[in-house]
């Protein structure tokens, strides 16, 4: 007996060392890494391909499916990937962002192993080094509830990837000297649905062939840099049933704002006379406003798409209207890492507050963009290994940037790492709020979030008795408007170091992100995994003995 219990435990503790639970299925993949040449808009150019894929392969996983993914950096720089909205739970280790992580050297490979623990939802991933990410390096994550639970929608025909992005001509390399010369990226040159724009011309192959008569699954991610971008499907309205991991109410739209980062999965029916229609992304919030389509054609059907495109909405009033439709379906089961803090978050008691304020700033003629006057820059030491291996102070200093900003437009900033300390299980409220004339959107990683309020102009503790307490949907990324705020509630009960990003890279790049260390003052296994073996280590702890692991 005692002799089982001890199996029991080696396998557990074993399972736990390894970051994975032994029982749950594992994924495997082997991703290259390259340049290639294509022509989205038109015009050949440099973009970056997983196993020739632009864009890359969709991760098809079910809850808590271990995955592992040998990636081999073919490019002559640096890169890695983040799993935007995989909550890599006690696994800050496998975040891929550049405080977690080393990047992948050029001609070598590093492999990601992480579960997709009590998780379900449509996420994307992308790259995190450089200006990668605007020339692909990205794809849709999707995560499939458990056949034994049950979904709140019968099962679609197909479960399909619509990844929508702005798009830029100029290779990565070129934007990238921009923003290091302390120059904007400027407008992007086109929009893109999976990586083409269908042209018009009758030579279009369709993106999807489609049974009539069938309800399909959409899946639709923004993976752009800069622009929010309505989404809307010629002649079909779409069912909205998920966002970012929760099933909300299914409401019908005729067209979504998807602001970056952003992920929804929306049923549409093939009940139309069968021809073909054209899936439209177009810029929101811009004069000239670009489009991008690519054609849903019906099988045997006859025709082409209509010329004549569904209008878009006018003005961000219609978009703020839209996020106030979107709630949480309370009584639709699923799978959420934190069941016990889920469901009566309007009755916990907020323990901190952070006020988030961004701005745009020149340092020496140079642009920067700042989190309460701190503008991060990623040290040669990933914050995490930093901390981990105890040399946090050779490399960066706890919480530079206060709570809230001291001034709401600073006149100078701090260009620094920006790693604030937050507390264990602490309860806390994120308020950002948007000075500026442009569109914003944040993304948390390592959790997911209440989405509870977003209103025009500024924030003030009297704005929480307009919080929805009850059916906010919990999610990974929040837009806030011009001049308007945003707030987002929750536990903050998974250790680890986390980033916090604008999503607008451009501004990420130029220090608009931060990292949240979350340490368990335990420092148990129950909180944290250890640093995996064969984990790439570079900056300062390159050859540094790794610390006595926790073993309970
Ligand atoms: C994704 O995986 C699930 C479960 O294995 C499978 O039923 C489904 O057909 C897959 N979907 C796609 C689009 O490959
Ligand atoms: C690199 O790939 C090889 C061959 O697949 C594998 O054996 C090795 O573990 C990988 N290295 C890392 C650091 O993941
Ligand atoms: C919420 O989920 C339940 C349970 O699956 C489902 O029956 C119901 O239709 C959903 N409600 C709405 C309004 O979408
Ligand atoms: C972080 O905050 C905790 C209290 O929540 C404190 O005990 C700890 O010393 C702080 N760590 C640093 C590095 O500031």
């Amino acid at each position: 007996m005692e002799g089982v219990v001890l199996i029991l435990l080696l396998c557990l503790t074993f399972g736990a060392m390894l970051g994975v639970h032994g029982e749950d299925p594992y994924l495997f993949f082997d991703w290259k890494i390259t340049y290639g040449t294509l022509s989205p808009l038109g015009t050949p150019q440099q973009v970056i391909l997983i196993n020739d894929k632009f864009p890359g392969p969709e991760i098809n996983s079910t809850s808590n499916n271990n995955v592992v993914i040998n990636m081999f950096n073919q490019l002559d720089e640096p890169f890695l990937i983040t799993w935007s909205g995989v909550q890599q739970r006690k696994n800050s280790w496998m975040d891929g962002t550049l405080g977690t992580n080393c990047p992948i050297q050029p001609g070598t490979n590093q492999t990601y192993h992480f579960q997709v623990k009590d998780q379900i939802g449509s996420f994307i991933y992308y790259p995190v080094t450089g200006m990668h990410r605007a020339v692909g390096g990205f794809g849709g994550l999707h995560i499939n509830s458990r056949l034994l639970i049950p979904v709140p929608y019968p099962d679609p025909e197909d479960d399909l990837t619509v990844i929508i992005n702005d798009w830029y001509t100029s290779t990565h390399t070129t934007l990238k000297k921009h923003l290091d010369s302390g120059r904007s990226i400027g407008r992007p040159s086109g929009v893109l649905i999976n990586g083409k724009n269908a042209k018009g011309d009758g030579s279009d192959e369709p993106l999807f062939t489609l049974k009539p008569e069938k309800t399909y699954k959409f899946r639709v991610c923004n993976a752009g840099l800069k622009s929010s971008l309505n989404f809307r499907i010629q002649g079909h309205l779409m069912k909205l049933v998920e966002m970012e991991g929760s099933h909300v109410i299914q409401n019908e739209y005729e067209s979504l704002d998807v602001h970056i980062g952003a992920c929804f999965s929306v049923l549409v029916t093939t009940n139309k006379e069968p021809k073909d229609y054209y899936m439209v992304a177009s810029t929101r919030f811009i004069k000239t406003v670009l489009t991008g389509k690519g054609i849903i054609r019906y099988e045997n059907g006859k025709g082409p798409a209509s010329p004549e495109l569904p209008e878009p909405p006018v003005g961000w009033a219609w978009s703020l209207n839209q996020f106030r439709s979107f709630r949480w379906n309370l009584t639709a089961s699923a799978a959420r890492p934190n069941p016990q803090g889920s469901y009566h978050y309007g009755s916990i008691e907020i323990t901190r507050t952070l006020k988030l304020v961004n701005s745009a700033h020149r340092v020496g003629g140079k642009l920067r963009y700042a989190i309460n006057g701190v503008s991060h820059v990623d040290p040669e030491t990933p914050v995490k290994l930093a901390e981990y291996y105890g040399i946090a102070e050779k490399v960066f200093k706890y919480d530079l940037m206060p709570d809230s900003p001291a001034s709401d437009s600073p006149a100078e900033i701090v260009v620094q790492p920006n790693v604030k300390n937050l507390t264990f299980r602490n309860f806390v409220e994120i308020i950002f709020e948007n000075h500026e004339k442009s569109m914003q959107s944040w993304h948390l990683d390592g959790y997911s979030f209440f989405a509870v309020a977003i209103e025009p102009g500024t924030w003030s503790p009297e704005k929480r008795k307009n919080y929805n307490l009850l059916d906010a949907v919990s999610r990974t990324t929040i837009q806030v408007f011009p001049k308007s705020w945003a707030a987002i509630m929750l536990t903050f009960d998974n250790a680890g170091m986390w980033n916090l990003r604008s999503e607008m890279w451009e501004k990420a790049y130029l220090g608009q992100q931060m990292y949240v260390s979350v340490l368990s003052p335990e420092r148990s296994l129950r909180d944290e995994y250890n640093i995996p073996d064969n984990f790439l280590v570079c900056g300062l702890v390159k050859d540094m003995p790794p610390p006595k692991p926790y073993t309970i």
